[in-house]
Order: C-alpha cells, then structure tokens, then sequence
C-alpha cells in the first residue's frame, strides 16, 4: 500500500467518525427538542401505572389561574385498586398550554353534562375532585371513588358523577373544571415535621402533599397514616412502599381494619386496627408537628377533638372532609349576651332561631332537613351560593368566587341579623 492510499484510508475513517458523532449529537437534540414540544404542548405522556414515578415534576410558576371554565383531555384512565373503584385519570389542557401550579392538597371543581338511558337530558353536576399529585405544569390528576348506594338503601342509584366518572368518561373525552382552589393545603412557609393520616379516598391530598414535601425537602421528617379496609381498598400499595424505602424520613403506617386472609401484617399492612388517637400517641415522638387530616366523617369526627384533646394547639390540625361533615372541636365558649337571631328559609318554609354551635349556614340548614347543594364547602366553587332577601351575613373566610348581588355562599357565612334566604 502507498503511502497515498494509507492517507486516503486514514482521512475516510476520520471522515466516517466525524459523521457518526455529528448524527448521534443531532439524535439527541432531536429527542430532548421533541420531548420539549410534547411538554409544552401538554402532552408529555403520564406514567404507566397510577403513581408518579418520579419525585421531581416539570412546573410553571408564570402560566395563571384561569377564569371559568377550562377544558381537559383525559390522556390515561386507571385503576388504583384491586376492586377497581378508584381510578385515576389524567388530564391534559385541551388548549395546550402550561399549566399553573396549585398547592398541594387543593381540588379542581367539575362541571359535568350528565346523562343516562334513565334521564338522557343532560343535566348539570358540580363536584370537586382533588388533585392527586404535586403540582405540575403538563398534566393534572385526580383520583376518584365510585361512591356506591348508602349500605341501607341499595335501591337507589349510586353517585352521580362519580359513576359518570368511572362508566361514562373514556380516555380522550373532555372534562371542563375551574382552576384549582381551596383552604386545606400543606403549609410550605412553615418546615415542621408533617404527619399526614388519610382514611379510604382521603389519601387524595396527601398524595399530593406526600410528593411535594419530599420534592422540596428531601430531609423533612414525614410520618404517613393511611387507613382502609383492607388489601382490596389499598391504593397506589407498592408505590407508596417504595417510596417509603427510598426516603428514611417517611415513616408509612398503614392500617387494615378488616385485613383478609391473605393480608399479611408488616409485609401489607402494619397495624390491624383503625387510624385513632392511641396509635398516634403510641407511634409519634414528642415534638411539634403538623397535621393533616382527610378521611371519612367517623374518622374525623374522632381524631380532630382527640388530638385537640391531646394538647395539639388548633392552628397545627389541618383538615378537610369530603362531604357533609361538620367537626365538633373544642366546646365553644357560651356566648355573651347576644340577641336571638331568626333564619327563615323561604321556599322551604322554615324559620329557625340560629344556633351558635354550627360553623355555617350550610351545615344549620341541612341539620334542619333543608336540601341546599354543595360542592367544596369551603367558599371556592360557587354551588351553593343563595339570594339573601332581608338581612346580612358575616364571613369566617373570604369567598373566593365573585358573588352576584344579594346572594351569599352559605358554606363560609354565618347570619349577623335576623336572615331571610330564598332557599
Ligand atoms: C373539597 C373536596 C375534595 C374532594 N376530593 C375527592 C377526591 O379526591 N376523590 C373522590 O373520590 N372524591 C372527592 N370528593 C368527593 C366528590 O366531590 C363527590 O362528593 C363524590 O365523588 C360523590 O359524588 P357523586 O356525584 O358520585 O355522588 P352523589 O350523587 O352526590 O351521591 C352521594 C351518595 O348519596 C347517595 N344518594 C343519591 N341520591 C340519594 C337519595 N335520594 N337519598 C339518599 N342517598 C342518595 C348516592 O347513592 C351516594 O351514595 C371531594 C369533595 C370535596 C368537597
Ligand atoms: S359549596 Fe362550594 S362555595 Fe359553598
């Protein structure tokens, strides 16, 4: 071979490197550019399985609250539990932009257009659906129970939209929800050490919390409750397991009240018992924490006095219930000297006299066997807002929706004078 030849040889394989890595290179870029894209345009596929596989999440913090209404795609549809009534879905804005971020533990509210064989005219449901994972910019998601008959009426149609939820809305539909609201959320101003207790379809918000604590600080000190029947009810299971393995700060107990054959103790489950004041005291060490609280009304009715009981200052117990539970907390103290104030409920033609014990309105009426419908309870979604036609209403807490006039949102007001409402 010529010393030519072997140049020519040498110089084509340098050649031949050069392309190899210029294509690799641009391969690269062309897949990080397309997984932007897909990003930006919220379409970045949502994990496999039910749970976030991993901690750190894309977020926006420019894009804004929307107003009204916004549609959503359902991306992916699935099943969190082994009786297949709680699924997940994930939804993706329809008009493609960022999404803005929310505080963990808050709720998106649903305007659905329900109809069936039974009632095809379609008819408006409002319901509230938390968001179940910290907050990201691409896709939303929630996680939502099939609410069966009450165990006493097995006759009547199960819940509404839940059921729509779960029959009804296939991957690809549309859903249209207000931006994210609401007053139970973890605190990030304050960096305590967290112990989050969820019961059944309670462990919503503290998925969402659960995620952002650990992104945030992986060293916060987290101590997980989470209370269901058993294995079948258990939901996101090995998610949570791992994630409890990977980070020695969280502390996982969860609590099997009927554990079935097959449920093996510290393997599924670590306690054979309900979450109650005696485990918490058992298991928590002496120190301040925050806790937050969300699980079915028997549960919350029991663990909020008893840990206020317990000594817990008010301002550390966060709570939110998902239904029509009021919490009795500490005896108020007898009022003094106040005016007898009358509340008349016109339509349903009932004047009552006030009673200082309920938190609001909303909760006086229903005691009362006065219907009024409700979505939040917390003064963010505007379902129950009511005409005052004489008199007025204080607030325990600003209402976040814009109120028409003469109208007040029953679920945050308390009356001021003697009230007259249209309801
Ligand atoms: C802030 C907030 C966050 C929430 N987050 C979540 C969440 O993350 N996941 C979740 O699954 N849920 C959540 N919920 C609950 C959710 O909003 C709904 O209340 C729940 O899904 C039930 O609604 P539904 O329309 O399916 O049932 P509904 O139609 O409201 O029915 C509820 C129950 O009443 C029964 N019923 C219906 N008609 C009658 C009648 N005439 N007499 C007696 N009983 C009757 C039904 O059979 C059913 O058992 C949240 C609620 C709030 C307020
Ligand atoms: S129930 Fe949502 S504002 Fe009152």
């Amino acid at each position: 071979m010529t010393s030519l030849k072997l140049f020519l040889l040498i110089l084509l394989a340098v050649i031949a490197q050069l392309g190899i890595f210029a294509a690799i290179a641009f391969y690269r870029h062309w897949v990080s550019y397309e997984k932007i894209k897909r990003q930006l345009s919220g379409m970045e596929a949502a994990p496999e399985t039910g749970a976030v596989e991993s901690i750190s999440a894309p977020v926006s913090t420019s894009a804004a609250l929307w107003q009204g209404t916004r549609n959503f795609r359902v991306q992916r549809k699935i099943f969190e539990d082994k009786n297949h009534s709680i699924c997940s879905f994930y939804l993706v804005p329809e008009d493609g932009q960022p999404l803005p971020t929310f505080k963990p533990g808050q709720y998106l509210t649903f305007q659905f257009n329900i109809s069936d064989p039974v009632t095809p005219t379609p008819r408006k449901v409002i319901r509230c659906y938390t968001l179940s994972e910290q907050p990201r910019s691409d896709y939303y998601r929630i996680t939502v129970k099939k609410v069966p008959p009450p165990e006493n009426k097995p006759n009547i149609p199960a819940g509404d939209s839940s059921s729509y939820l779960h029959e009804q809305v296939q991957e690809g539909a549309i859903l249209a929800a207000k931006a994210p609201g609401g007053h139970f959320y973890l605190a990030d101003e304050v960096r305590e050490p967290i112990v989050l207790i969820a019961g059944g379809i309670g462990i919503t918000p503290m998925l969402s919390m659960l995620h952002a604590a650990l992104q945030d600080d992986p060293h916060r000190e987290i101590w997980f409750f989470y209370g269901v029947r058993n294995s079948s009810e258990h939901i996101m299971k090995e998610h949570i397991q791992e994630l409890a393995s990977k980070h020695e700060n969280l502390q996982l107990h969860v609590c099997y009240s009927r554990a079935d054959e097959n449920d093996v103790e510290g393997v599924d489950y670590q306690h054979a018992a309900r979450v109650d004041i005696k485990l918490l005291r058992l298991t928590l060490p002496i120190k301040q924490f925050q806790f937050y609280i969300c699980g079915p009304k028997p549960m919350m009715e029991t663990i909020v006095p008893a840990l206020e009981n317990w000594g817990v200052p008010e301002h550390q117990i966060h709570y939110e219930t998902f239904g029509p539970a009021s919490i009795t907390r500490h005896e108020k103290p007898a009022a003094v000297s106040v005016e007898p104030i009358t509340v008349t409920f016109r339509k349903s033609g009932k004047s009552l006299q006030w009673d200082d014990s309920f938190s609001c309105l909303l909760e006086f009426a229903e005691d009362n066997g006065i219907e009024i419908n409700s979505g939040c309870r917390a003064g963010s979604c505007g379902t129950c807002q009511t005409m005052i036609e004489l008199g007025e209403v204080e607030y325990s807490q600003e209402p976040d929706v814009d109120l028409e006039a003469s109208t007040c949102l029953l679920c945050v007001a308390i009356p001021k004078t003697n009230l007259t409402l249209s309801a």
